[in-house]
């Protein structure tokens, strides 16, 4: 059993008076136990709404969340609130984008790790400030005695991170959900961090769920990866069968886009033309058309539907052909 089983996940935002919105619209995907899955794709397609909806913690007016979100077999939407509560943290632990509006800035560094250490295992202050210095010290923050008494304003947004992550850490769940956790950060803390979140769930057999709107980070850390468009998969696959062919032209464009050291050198990076406003809604057809290079009349018309592929999932009437001996 999975781990994790997202199926037919939608979120529509219906504010009254307002057109409603589908930001995520029948999402499906699992995670194993200890595996990293990827959720890529670019800004505004959904990424970090279907995390908050994993977690619950969307706003339940103006919301319409549907679909089932399993956690070994038990479906985490219909939890009661207070229930949910318990789970997030224990079961599932969250890493958001940005460091300092995560935590908390009048409370010093070492207590806010305490704190959750004391709620979720019932230890006293003094024997959970023990395990937040040991936690402080696992994520590589220096001198971690006296960093416990630090406020966040105190420390750099590379620590900053690193607290958060010890944090979420802290409950030992068996999920991490880490929401473009490095896009704050300066490029070589970037990875720094990348590579700290992937000694930390190998070795502690945490599956971490990496969202991110840049293939490159994932490039090194995922096991799978699925890529959205406009609130929906539109391929799945290794991290090696996705990077080595990518089919879906829209994941062909995303690392069309993204620098390769194996690249000649003065080659070009081939932007993907358009911008997400550029969309169709899914049910006028493939949402990327407007911006394909590879569009034809099958692409219009009709949702396009996610179909089993070789290497994975694809939602593609006209994919960029298979490499041979790939
Ligand atoms: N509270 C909200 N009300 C209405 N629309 C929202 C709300 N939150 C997010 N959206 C919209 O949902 C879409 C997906 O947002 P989001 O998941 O934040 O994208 P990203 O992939 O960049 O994380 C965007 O078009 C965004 O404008
Ligand atoms: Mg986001």
């Amino acid at each position: 059993m999975p781990l994790l089983d997202v199926q037919d996940l939608s979120v529509v935002f219906a504010r009254r008076g307002e057109k409603p919105f589908t930001a995520v619209d029948n999402l499906s995907f699992t995670v194993e136990p200890g595996q990293t899955v990827g959720l890529v794709g670019e800004s505004g397609c959904g990424k970090s709404v279907t995390s908050l909806a994993i977690m619950g913690l969307l706003p339940r007016r103006g919301v319409r969340v549907s679909g089932r979100v399993l956690f070994e077999g038990a479906d985490l939407l219909a939890l009661r609130p207070e229930d949910m509560r318990d789970r997030r943290g224990r079961d599932i632990g969250m890493i958001f984008q940005d460091p300092l509006s995560s935590l908390n800035p009048v409370v010093p560094i070492g207590l806010q790790v305490a704190e959750v250490v004391e709620r979720h295992f019932g230890r006293t202050r003094k024997a959970a400030m023990v395990e937040a210095r040991d936690l402080l010290d696992a994520v590589g923050i220096p001198d971690p005695q006296r960093r416990l008494k630090e406020y966040p304003h105190q420390i750099s947004g590379g620590m900053r991170q690193r607290a958060l992550i010890a944090i979420a850490l802290a409950c030992k769940p068996r999920l991490l959900i880490a929401d473009e956790p490095t896009t704050a950060l300066d490029v070589t803390i970037q990875a720094q961090i990348l590579t700290l979140l992937r000694q930390l769930v190998v070795d502690s057999d945490t599956a971490l769920v990496l969202i991110t709107h840049d293939l490159g980070v994932v490039a090194g850390l995922c096991d799978v990866v699925n890529v959205l468009y406009a609130g929906k998969v539109v391929e799945t696959g290794t991290r090696h069968d996705l990077f080595a062919n990518p089919r879906h032209p829209y994941t062909h464009g995303l690392l069309g886009s993204v620098p390769r050291l194996d690249s000649p050198r003065g080659e070009r990076l081939t932007p993907i033309r358009g911008s997400v406003a550029d969309n169709i809604p899914w049910a006028e057809g493939c949402a990327f058309a407007p911006r394909c290079d590879r569009v034809n009349d099958a692409c219009i018309g009709d949702t396009v539907p996610l179909e089993a592929a070789p290497h994975g999932r694809l939602r593609c009437t006209n994919p960029v052909p298979q490499e041979v001996g790939v």
